[in-house]
């Protein structure tokens, strides 16, 4: 059903696509019929940062930034869904056109911006959600907070929605907010850690219970960064890493018509610098730090090998929109076989 419904909203400018796919599923859900389109995958239970989650595959921030659509993305059959990124004020993001399709590459290019409605709008949706599954809430800067105060924003976005997330994402490695990735290195880095802790540990007191926080990196990081940054999550005491956000590389898609639009470029051509990441930090953290891998996942094997890599959980945005709900179960069943694979080695 999903290619074919694909080959129509393709006619579309994505943007446009997006929007239209979301409401369309929106009203899907609510007449029942979603589950035409998907097949809830044979549960695959995993507990990660002391969380259950029903099966490893969740959806990546940014398809679903204001939690709008989260009751109908959350009977796709995911194990978890992550909406943001949320910035404290709303703000409109980058002038449009800012989003590309490049399918030879099964990959899309965003420049998207960080546009969104603000902490007030996703706290009221999440509040309202009938989704009972795990939800992660994926918090940033607004565009006009200097690099020196982005701490204020990150600690105002964990307050607001520490009692709604089962996990939080701070994400520091959008490629388009100005100067966003510079948080992710040396003393920039330490300190943001440092707060966000803080920040957790005031949550954490005021409200009783503990909600893990997790960092998203990006992927064009050199070793001594990647190891670098594993180092600071672990002094800091951060509860989980995800690798990684979108790449700013085009040497995968030389050539393309679409090769010189600025932003972050997604799917298969992510696949390699994602995967390198997460064997890098899983070098450095062994099993104790929680790696979430994302970044190309298009098919089981390509999400099998972020699993064997060192992942623990695996989010999927790029390849959802080229694939639709099917890649979901697909992508289940592969890390099923490898978490067996995985424990017959360890015996
Ligand atoms: C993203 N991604 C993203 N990530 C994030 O942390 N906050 C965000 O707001 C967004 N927004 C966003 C918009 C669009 C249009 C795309 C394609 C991607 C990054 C996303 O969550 C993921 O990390 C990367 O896209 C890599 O995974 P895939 O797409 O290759 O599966």
């Amino acid at each position: 059903m999903y290619p074919v419904l694909r080959n129509l909203l393709f006619r579309l400018p994505p943007e446009q696509a997006h929007n239209f796919a979301l409401k369309g599923m929106d009203i899907a859900q609510k007449l029942g019929m979603l589950g035409l389109f998907s097949r809830h995958p044979a549960p695959c239970p995993v507990n990660v940062m002391g969380l259950e989650f029903p099966n490893p595959v969740g959806l990546a921030a940014g398809l679903d930034k204001n939690a709008d659509h989260l009751d109908a993305l959350g009977a796709l059959g995911f194990g978890f869904i992550e909406v943001g990124t949320v910035t404290p004020l709303a703000q409109p993001g980058n002038p449009k056109p800012r989003m590309f399709r490049l399918p030879e590459h099964q990959a899309i290019i965003n420049r998207m911006g960080f546009n969104n409605e603000g902490l007030g709008h996703l706290v009221n949706n999440v509040e309202n959600r009938r989704y009972k599954g795990v939800l992660g809430i994926n918090v940033g800067k607004n565009k006009d907070t200097p690099n020196e105060q982005s701490e204020l924003d990150y600690r105002k976005g964990i307050a607001a929605v520490y009692a709604h997330a089962d996990y939080i994402t701070v994400n520091v490695s959008s490629p388009n907010t100005p100067g966003l990735r510079d948080l992710q290195f040396g003393d920039s880095l330490k300190q943001l850690l440092y707060a966000i802790k803080d920040e957790q540990s005031r949550c954490h007191k005021a409200h009783g219970h503990y909600v893990p926080v997790a960092v998203k990196i990006a992927p064009d990081m050199d070793d001594a960064g990647i190891r670098f940054v594993a180092a600071a999550l672990l002094e800091a005491g951060l509860d989980g890493v995800i690798a990684t956000n979108t790449t700013i590389s085009r040497e995968a898609v030389r050539g393309h018509r679409h090769e010189q639009e600025t932003g972050g470029l997604s799917g298969a051509p992510v696949r390699q610098a994602s995967l390198r990441v997460i064997e890098g930090l899983y070098a450095e953290l062994g099993e104790r730090l929680p790696i979430i891998g994302v970044g190309g996942i298009s098919d089981g094997a390509s999400a099998a090998e972020k699993v064997r890599a060192g992942a623990r959980l695996v989010q999927i945005y790029t390849g959802f929109i080229y694939r639709g709900p099917a890649l979901i179960g697909e992508a289940v069943d592969a890390i099923r076989k490898e978490l067996e694979h995985l424990k017959g080695r360890a015996r």
